[in-house]
């Protein structure tokens, strides 16, 4: 066996994982917050700060497996529904995450992005990731995407507006639309599909996520709450993933 042979076999041993078949792009439904502090008799918010630890946590993980990309689902456009002192937590929150980044997770790379309708954000928060967004761009490692007041269905809306708007102008013809046009007037743009879409706490829904871009993903679902959510659980969802035949529609 030759040096390069055994450590990739090495790899494949200790953690069970093909490390020549790591999904280049991995996206959460980050899910169970509330139900694992109701569980231990806390407030919500105690489950949404261990989620927000949990994050970070997980966030070093997928760099160290290879992730290139990881995006996270960490407010819908339909969680403005909740009662107001947890949608001001979960503001404080995110706005705290934000803040503290660069700083946590400095060292290792990684450029933050935000992806959703920034219009309702408060001013703060819009200058907080206008900051990370720059301080982090030239950075080279894993992409963490944040999904915030994010919709799949407003996102969809938004770019139909926008292609709407060019017609109007006579910049383009109806029949110039393909799937590559709408792809590039989507948050997304400029990052691949993702290739694994894991939710945690038991439901098994895609809850108006990346609808577009959801289209192949492989889907995997955990009973784990996600405070819990832990490198086992990532590595175990990854392994499921390498074994499945993904035919994109052929045979
Ligand atoms: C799901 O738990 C979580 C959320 C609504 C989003 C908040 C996510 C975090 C705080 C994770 C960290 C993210 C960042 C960017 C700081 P839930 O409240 O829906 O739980 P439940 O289903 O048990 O009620």
């Amino acid at each position: 066996m030759s040096f390069f042979e055994k450590l990739f076999a090495n790899k494949e041993t200790e953690t069970g994982m093909d490390s020549r078949n790591i999904p280049q792009h991995v996206a959460i439904i980050v899910d169970g917050n509330g139900r694992w502090a109701n569980r231990r008799g806390m407030p919500r918010n105690y489950g949404h700060r261990e989620g927000s630890k949990n994050l970070k946590k997980i966030v070093k993980i997928c760099s160290e497996i290879g992730v290139r990309y990881l995006t996270v689902y960490a407010f819908s456009t339909e969680n403005w529904k909740r009662p107001k002192t947890e949608v001001d937590a979960l503001m404080a929150l995110l706005l705290e995450y934000l803040k503290n980044a660069d700083v946590e997770l400095e060292g290792e790379n990684i450029k933050i992005r935000v992806i959703g309708e920034k219009k309702e954000l408060s001013e703060e928060i819009k200058k907080e990731i206008h900051k990370v967004e720059e301080s982090t761009k030239n950075n080279s490692g894993l992409t963490l995407t944040i999904a915030l007041n994010y919709g799949g269905r407003d996102e969809i809306v938004s770019a139909v507006r926008a292609i709407g708007r060019e017609i109007k102008k006579g910049v383009i013809n109806p029949e110039d639309i393909d799937e590559k046009y709408i792809s590039q007037r989507l948050y997304t743009a400029d990052i691949p599909d993702p290739d694994l879409i894991i939710r945690t706490s038991g439901e098994k829904r895609i809850s108006n996520f990346l609808l577009w871009q959801s289209a192949y993903s492989e889907l995997w679902y955990s009973d784990v709450l996600w405070p819990d959510f832990r490198r086992e659980h990532l590595i175990q969802a990854i392994r499921d993933y390498q074994k499945r035949n993904r035919r994109y529609g052929g045979i």
